[in-house]
């Protein structure tokens, strides 16, 4: 068993200041920082690491085991699903983690936030086939990839050019989930209709800095998801 210090980032409400408040752990470095919050949760009498009484942490979870993108929170800076991140390797030396919401979402309480704005992106860009008999041009690897995604948000955490409610960019998580779509549209009704609003909400706004390539969770081959997205919306190829 070792020694760690929880530091997290709290806050009662949406409207409520944030303040810090640090929590003392011990236990095995190869918990992940996910079980590491449930235990803190689940004491009969949660005490800060001054012994002073604490409410339960709120954060959310789902699967546990990086498959549904609820528990994506910044563990020291950075965006990360909290069921992937073991703490022994987190802590480093000073054996302390820093925790805190994601930055570019409102925050509901403490490490949760309400990313609805995600799902309301997708339904802005018009993903859905209108119409009958969708046969992908491409093959079928890149849909599974795009299937995949978790609408985590850590992407749009990490993303230079993404900010809540800004128009003219929907960031790495619509265009991926686009591509399920637009690469099964060919005879889809609503097919021109995709294609514009995906230039509009996507196209003309990634910088191409690929800093989701580089935080995505799971490892999609998002480059790869873009560069086609952007071939058929873009240049109908
Ligand atoms: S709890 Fe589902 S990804 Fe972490």
């Amino acid at each position: 068993m070792e020694a760690f210090i929880f530091r997290i980032r709290r806050q009662e409400g949406p409207e409520a200041a944030p303040f810090w408040q640090e929590f003392a752990y011990r236990g095995d470095g190869s918990a992940t920082v996910a079980s590491a919050l449930d235990e803190l949760n689940s004491l009969d009498s949660p005490r800060d690491a001054e012994g002073r009484p604490a409410a339960p942490i709120a954060w959310e979870c789902g699967c546990w085991q990086r498959r549904c993108g609820a528990c994506a929170m910044l563990v020291n800076g950075l965006p990360r699903l909290a069921c992937s991140v073991f703490i022994g390797e987190a802590a480093g030396r000073r054996r302390a983690i820093k925790l805190e919401p994601l930055s570019k979402f409102p925050v509901a309480r403490d490490l949760a936030v309400d990313r609805s704005a995600i799902f309301e992106s997708l339904k802005g860009m018009g993903l859905w086939l209108e119409g009958d008999a969708y046969q992908p041009r491409w093959g079928r690897g890149l849909l599974y990839h795009s299937a995949r995604c978790l609408l985590c948000g850590c992407c749009l955490e990490a993303c230079p050019n993404f900010r809540l409610g800004a128009a003219g960019f929907a960031g790495a998580a619509a265009a991926v989930a686009a591509n399920l779509f637009l690469e099964q549209c060919d005879g889809a009704e609503n097919r021109a209709t995709m294609a514009k609003r995906y230039q509009s909400a996507f196209y003309g706004g990634c910088g191409k800095s690929m800093s989701c390539l580089r935080i995505c969770p799971i490892g999609l081959p998002i480059d790869d998801l873009l560069a086609r997205s952007n071939a058929i919306a873009v240049w109908g190829s």
